[in-house]
């Protein structure tokens, strides 16, 4: 380890919140510790669509700021507005940090996603914008000598000192050596929940971390019910690799695709903004037809080459442009996570949570299509001016808060199973009760799983993303109201 003039900034995770907050922190000394390289594992690689800037003509951040909030139903209006307000800045960065965004001409290219009035929706190798900035992220943290970064870490516990400031974390390496690593803060920036899900579209790895880390020492979470599915991950039974299904990208739907079912009936005819209604209004269409697909006839006839990561995946499968794609719904993102401030601070000092493990409120009830990847760069470097500007902390005589051990495979299944049934795109309480049961473990993932099940059951109405199902009010009443 080098010697350094500052207790350094433990950051966990390296997706695009974590590699912001390092990058944005140096010269100050960070440690980042990740199970993969910096940009190989977490969700980030995994984005297609892109990332949301009210850039073009016309547009202005107040626009984007509205259909957020239209799609969240119960956002913070003071984070929605920093996000907004922050992503010119943010698409700056990331230009000047080596990410090549597509060009129409001179002017940045933007397309459309479900759920925004107008495109604004950035992107880079078509629909591999995600890979393109982790890469280029990743080039740049391998170039800053601030940062130290251990690969191959999980975590164990947290590190609290006397005055109950969380200082440090307990890792343990591919070899079971257990590492204590105490700092100045830290920042958990270490992704979702999806890994509690049988079908996901992101990692199976991520379980939950913050939540269960944040949990030990006390600190607040918030919006846990607010889980996003994606209405079209690809319905191939061989697509399911571990869990994980392909994504085929809402912006398809931007360039033209259509929903229908297997009648041919399109699913979203009866809503003011068809097939780019907000998401969790989709994937609700999406449940409740029978056998639904994508229909790419509406689109130019170029938009293989468009979206050359999703056709190479289709062709996988042996899915020509132009077949229809069969599509189901699968857990996507979680709004809620580690509660904090606009700077990334947790309700307990020294610990900061950045990118989907945060909730700071900015995506209330249902994220608005790629806002994920903005969230990740604007907190993110909030979070980093912020810890730069406070006092650097001796580090006194921590104790260690340990995590619950990892849930076995076989108890795993049974989790992901469980909230299968009971937390997917429709919910009810008598089997969020029995979820209640069958989640009896002392596992981390039993642990955080619980949590979500209570806290649905703690939300006496349907909003976003949490939905009761309902006898009487079927999907399409819903979409005839524009619900
Ligand atoms: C997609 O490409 O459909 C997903 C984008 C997002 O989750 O924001």
């Amino acid at each position: 380890m080098t010697r350094r003039s500052h207790p350094p900034v433990v950051v966990v995770g390296a997706g695009i919140a974590g590699m912001s907050v390092a990058l944005s922190l140096a010269p100050h000394p960070v440690i980042l510790l990740c199970g993969e390289a910096p940009g190989a594992g977490g969700a980030t690689p995994l984005a297609a669509g892109g990332i949301a800037a009210a850039l073009g003509p016309g547009d202005d951040p107040r626009h984007h700021a509205e259909d957020t909030m239209r799609a969240g139903h119960c956002n913070d209006a003071d984070a929605v507005a920093t996000l907004v307000g922050s992503a010119a800045d943010a698409i700056a960065w990331l230009e000047a940090t080596g990410v090549a965004f597509d060009r129409a001409g001179d002017a940045l290219d933007a397309g459309l996603e479900g759920g925004h009035g107008r495109p604004r929706i950035l992107h880079a190798g078509g629909d591999a914008t995600g890979a393109a900035i982790a890469c280029a992220l990743a080039r740049a943290v391998a170039a800053t000598p601030s940062i130290e970064t251990w690969t191959g870490m999980d975590i164990h516990g947290l590190r609290i000192d006397a005055t109950g400031r969380v200082v440090g974390v307990l890792a343990g390496d591919r070899d079971g050596h257990p590492h204590i690593i105490d700092g100045q803060a830290v920042v958990l920036a270490c992704g979702g929940i999806g890994g509690l899900f049988e079908d996901r579209t992101g990692p199976g790895d991520l379980q939950g971390l913050a939540i269960s880390a944040g949990s030990s020492v006390g600190a607040r979470l918030r919006d846990l019910p607010f889980i996003q599915f994606h209405p079209t991950a690809l319905a191939v039974p061989s697509t399911r690799t571990q869990g994980r299904r392909t994504l085929i990208t809402e912006a398809l739907r931007g360039a033209g695709a259509v929903l229908r079912d297997a009648h041919g009936r399109r699913l979203m005819a009866g809503h003011p903004l068809a097939d780019l209604a907000p998401r969790d209004v989709v994937a609700r269409a999406v449940v409740a037809a029978d056998r639904p697909w994508l229909d790419t006839s509406p689109c130019s006839k170029a938009w293989p080459e468009l979206f050359p990561a999703t056709t190479a995946s289709l062709r996988r499968h042996g899915l020509e442009p132009g077949m229809p794609i069969p599509v189901c719904t699968a857990q996507h993102f979680h709004m809620g996570g580690l509660a904090t401030d606009l700077a990334g601070a947790a309700s307990v000092p020294g610990l900061h949570a950045v990118g989907e493990c945060a909730c700071n409120g900015v995506h209330g009830a249902n994220r608005l299509a790629s806002n994920s990847l903005l969230e990740g760069v604007v907190f993110g470097r909030f979070t980093a001016r912020a810890i730069a500007a406070a006092p650097a902390r001796r580090v006194g005589t921590p104790a260690t808060r340990a995590l619950p051990a990892n849930a076995d495979p076989q108890a795993l299944a049974r989790i992901r199973a469980t909230l299968a049934r009971s937390m997917g795109p429709q919910r009810d309480r008598d089997m969020l009760a029995r979820a209640r049961l069958a989640l009896r473990g002392n596992s981390r993932q039993d642990i955080v799983a619980r949590a979500l099940v209570d806290a649905a059951l703690a939300l006496p109405a349907s909003v976003g993303a949490h939905h009761w199902r309902t006898a009487a009010a079927g999907v399409d009443q819903q979409l005839a109201a524009g619900a």
